[in-house]
């Protein structure tokens, strides 16, 4: 175990400081799939990171941009008349590979949540423009994970994300994560002249890896085309290359009003997120004679560092035929993962569809032992193999593209070693 050393200050995210008591597992470099903490152990990074270190650790050619755009023109906004070419060019990009024709991108800065709050506020902005005020209400799903700002708090569909904090934002309704029915009865009930949205993850993330059953997608697709409901396909985890497509969408044959992006935009190198609007969504404010203004932005919108990085980072994913390997590893991950289902903790093994796993853990195991996660958790970490605990019932396995056949069986052989101990 790293050694324990007080801190008394740093607040982690989503962590029980008062449990923590100032003991950290403290990282201190990175290279490919392996990290390492301030005494020199490594770490196999199961998870990416947070999902989004798909180029893997350590990439000198990501801090080369940095620093090359940083030491011509590190910041400059791009409120009102101001761009830089590293701007334009990301968001010409971002428009080539998204599924939708015509579409425009609006770059925003911290991450995903930034992001979805962009894409909620724009839907309602769009309705608002086109002459329908009333089309206000955004529709969710249970499980949904859409970021910590207001608008992706009270999307989420995770109660112990959502109920500390009483009711953010009036006019939104959550919707079965699995079943499309359950959306066209939500806008019956609603009026379809009142729902703006809905948004939709094409694999839900940190609810646990939950893929969409056979056909829900496309069904939920047309249920919004035929209400006139805008689809917002939040692709924060799912987007470049994660589900072996540029996007989800592209996997399952989605073409969304909104499209949600942030974390392997970057590969997390630097924080940055985007919403690429279809035409349909863009033409209030950008046909000639429109003296309508979307206004909304952040001081880092289109910062010129973050998006050389962005720039620097698809073009590994292309150059490296990243996406393509990730379907590669899909098969190799899954029959690596297979023999868990056997063990007696696990409920299911939820993976096949890209690089990416949730291993479920019986919940009457979890219900006997609430630290179970944790000490799961914590014991793959003794291993050597970083993992989390996702919506406090799954084991997450997510790891960066560039990780090798050998390195994924040993994730699977630490998982069934620790799920078999714990047993
Ligand atoms: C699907 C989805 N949307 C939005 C977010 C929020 O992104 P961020 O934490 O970068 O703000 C996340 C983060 O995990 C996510 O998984």
């Amino acid at each position: 175990m790293p050694k324990p050393r007080m801190t008394t200050t740093m607040w982690h995210p989503f962590a029980n400081m008062a449990e923590l008591g100032g003991r950290a597992v403290r990282i201190v470099r990175g290279e490919g799939c392996t990290v390492y903490d301030e005494d020199g152990r490594a770490y196999l990074d199961a998870t990416a990171s947070l999902w989004y270190c798909n180029v893997g650790h350590g990439r000198r050619e990501l801090a080369d941009a940095a620093q090359a755009q940083m030491t011509t023109l590190a910041g400059f906004h791009t409120f009102e008349a101001y761009a830089n070419p590293a701007a334009e060019s990301l968001c010409d990009r971002l428009a080539e590979l998204a599924p939708m024709q015509g579409a425009r991108v609006f770059l925003t800065a911290g991450g995903g949540s930034d992001a979805v709050d962009t894409a909620a506020k724009l839907a309602r902005a769009y309705w608002s423009a086109a002459g329908r005020p009333d089309k206000r209400v955004i529709l969710s799903r249970s499980f949904a994970y859409h970021g910590m700002n207001a608008y992706g708090t009270s999307l989420g569909g995770m109660a112990a994300n959502v109920e500390p904090y009483g009711s953010l934002i009036p006019e939104v309704g959550q919707v079965p994560w699995d079943d499309a029915s359950g959306l066209s009865t939500a806008i019956d009930l609603a009026g379809a002249e009142r729902v703006a949205a809905f948004f939709c993850e094409p694999v839900v993330g940190a609810g646990g890896v939950l893929l969409p059953p056979r056909g829900y997608l496309e069904r939920v697709q047309a249920i919004c085309r035929e209400r006139e409901v805008l689809l917002v396909v939040d692709e924060v985890i799912t987007g470049f290359g994660r589900l072996g497509a540029w996007f989800g969408s592209l996997r399952f044959g989605l073409v969304p009003d909104l499209l949600v992006c942030a974390k392997g935009l970057t590969s997390g190198y630097l924080p940055l997120g985007a919403v690429v609007a279809s035409s349909r969504v863009a033409a209030p404010f950008w046909e000639a004679g429109s003296t309508r203004v979307f206004r909304h932005g952040y001081t880092y919108s289109g910062h010129p560092t973050a998006c050389a990085v962005a720039l620097a980072n698809l073009g590994i994913i292309e150059r490296e035929g990243l996406v393509a390997r990730v379907r590669e590893l899909e098969r190799v991950l899954a029959s690596a993962l297979q023999p868990l289902r056997s063990c007696d903790l696990v409920a299911a093994v939820r993976s096949g569809v890209g690089l990416l796993a949730g291993i479920e853990i019986r919940e009457d195991r979890r219900q006997a032992d609430p630290a179970l996660m944790s000490k799961l958790v914590a014991a793959a970490r003794e291993r050597g193999v970083i993992t989390r605990s996702l919506a406090g019932r799954a084991l997450q396995v997510s790891p960066p593209f560039v990780i090798s056949e050998a390195e994924v069986g040993r994730i699977a052989d630490v998982m069934a070693t620790v799920l078999a101990d714990a047993a």
